[in-house]
């Protein structure tokens, strides 16, 4: 059964938006705003809708904006088993503040007791492959999970985040998440724009973020930057920024340069 226009049912039930759709939704959503994105993806998707939170400043906004039009969507978090401190802080203020239940997904228990077993407890120090390794064993098998009982997730992904992120819309298709919907309602947004909403609107963020870390992933891949570094210097330092994906979001739109594979 079709919920909306635009809305069909392919691969044996498996709902998305048609080409034509999503190239129109990415227009209107131009110039609309996230709260636009979110009131439609709330409208054409709840309860079968989910954001996935890092609980950095992007995630928050998000957040506050649906605790204001549908508090009951679903918020998960990949717990990696390897997040500072500080973030599982500002997951526990959301969690008061909001009165959300934050699901959290682990890596497989048996994948990450070989995983230290067999390569050791910095292996993603040693080559991108085994980086890619750790994140697909803490992240993206975890996500796979996550999104398996949705019909379309919800991000916090900005287009001038990234060399890897020039190319993202508002609406997608997520092919590797069996063509489920992909939302990224502040894919036009900058930076300060993310920072004034949370000043104005005093949404709890993490404490990293003023000590030099725009970008927070996991404690050991992460650190602080300086003054006119970019966002992302900090996250995989080690690695160029065009390898800098952990596999969350390799779904053929990351633009140019996208090698996140
Ligand atoms: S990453 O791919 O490099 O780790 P980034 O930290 O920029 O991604 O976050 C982009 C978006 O991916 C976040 O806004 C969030 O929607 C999702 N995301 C990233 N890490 C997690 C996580 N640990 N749990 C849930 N969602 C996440
Ligand atoms: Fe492993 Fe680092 Fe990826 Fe976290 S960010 S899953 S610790 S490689």
């Amino acid at each position: 059964m079709e919920r909306q226009s635009g809305i069909q049912s392919i691969d044996g039930g498996s709902r998305v938006l048609s080409a034509e759709s999503i190239v129109e939704l990415n227009e209107r959503f131009r110039t609309a705003g996230p709260e636009v994105v979110l009131r439609w993806a709330i409208d054409t998707f709840a309860p079968k809708l989910a954001l996935a939170s890092s609980f950095g400043a992007e995630d928050m906004v998000l957040i506050d904006m649906l605790s204001k039009l549908e508090p009951a969507t679903t918020i998960f978090t990949l717990d990696t088993g390897r997040l500072h401190e500080e973030t599982y802080d500002v997951m526990e203020r959301a969690r008061e503040q909001y009165k959300v239940t934050i699901e959290s997904y682990f890596p497989g228990r048996d994948a990450v007791e070989a995983l230290e077993r067999e390569r050791g407890f910095y292996s993603f120090r040693q080559s991108i492959e085994e980086r890619k390794f750790c994140c697909r064993v803490r992240k993206v098998e975890p996500l796979g999970r996550a999104l398996k009982s949705v019909d379309a997730w919800i991000t916090g992904l900005r287009r001038e985040q990234a060399a890897t992120r020039t190319g993202i819309d508002a609406v997608e298709i997520d092919a590797s998440h069996g063509s489920i919907v992909k939302i990224n309602p502040l894919v036009e947004w900058t930076e300060p724009q993310v920072w004034a909403y949370i000043r104005e609107h005093h949404v709890p963020y993490n404490a990293l973020h003023d000590q030099g870390f725009p970008s927070i992933g996991c404690a050991p891949c992460t650190r602080a930057i300086t003054p006119g570094e970019d966002v992302r210097a900090g996250r995989w330092w080690w690695e160029n920024p065009e390898t800098k994906e952990c596999g969350l979001h390799l779904d053929g739109k990351q633009g140019a340069h996208g090698t996140g594979h």
